[in-house]
């Protein structure tokens, strides 16, 4: 029996077409059901879906030998106890600087509002500049129009967020995709169901290129 974590949201909505092309469909309808933990049609997988930021959690510490994240939330993460076995080529977006149209980013300490607080602190600091991070959870756009801050690293895909929100994208810090992640315990004892499995979303994921 295999257990594969995925986050909620867009990720899930991406992902249920790749799984159902490697043989993997939810016995009931995701949309509908309030159960955390669903079993697959097959019966030898269950599928636990849970928030973003909870999936490198889970696979770390073996609740879900098997996960689907995005590379945003795993780097942020940083574990090493996990192993990213495939790009998955779903939910791609980038990592990006962001500012108010037209502004520059004042000379000094700044402000930056975000959700990756590791990330951006090593991105700013690579780049040499004195920061003050404020984590927020959420609609981080918000922040330089209500001045909390001056700037903020988020996910930009489409650039309509920022567009809405008089805002504009300024320096890529990462592109992001959705990755397969396996528990290292897991790889050594089931090695032959995840080799299966990462195989048939290989092959999944090339018929898509
Ligand atoms: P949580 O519920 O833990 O706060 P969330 O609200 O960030 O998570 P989603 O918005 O569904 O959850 O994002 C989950 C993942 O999808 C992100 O970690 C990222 O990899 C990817 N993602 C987020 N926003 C976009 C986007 N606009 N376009 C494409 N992929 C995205
Ligand atoms: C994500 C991200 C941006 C938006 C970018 O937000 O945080 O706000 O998508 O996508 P776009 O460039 O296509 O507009 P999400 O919708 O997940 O909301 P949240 O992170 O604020 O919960």
């Amino acid at each position: 029996m295999l257990t594969i974590a995925i986050s909620k949201g867009r990720i899930l909505k991406d992902a249920l077409p790749l799984l159902a092309e490697a043989g993997i469909e939810p016995s009931e309808d995701l949309g509908k059901t309030r159960k955390l933990i669903v079993s697959s049609k097959k019966g030898d997988v269950n599928l636990v879906i849970i928030r973003a930021t909870d999936v490198p959690t889970f696979v770390e510490y073996g609740a879900a030998d098997v996960g689907i994240s995005g590379k945003d939330v795993l780097v942020e993460h940083n574990s090493d106890s996990l192993y990213e076995m495939l790009d998955l080529q779903l939910a791609k977006c980038r990592l990006m600087t962001a500012v108010i149209k037209g502004c520059e980013l004042p000379a000094g300490k700044i402000r930056v509002a975000t959700k990756y607080v590791s990330l951006a602190r090593q991105y700013f600091a690579k780049k040499g500049r004195q920061v003050e991070i404020i984590k927020l959870y959420g609609s981080m756009e918000l922040a330089p129009i209500v001045g909390l801050a001056d700037c903020i690293v988020d996910l930009v895909d489409t650039g309509s967020t920022l567009e809405a929100n008089n805002m504009e994208p300024q320096d890529l810090i990462m592109q992001i995709s959705s990755r397969l992640v396996v528990n290292k315990a897991s790889m050594k004892m089931k090695h032959e169901e995840i080799k299966e499995l990462v195989k048939q979303l290989q092959v999944a994921v090339d018929k898509r290129c």
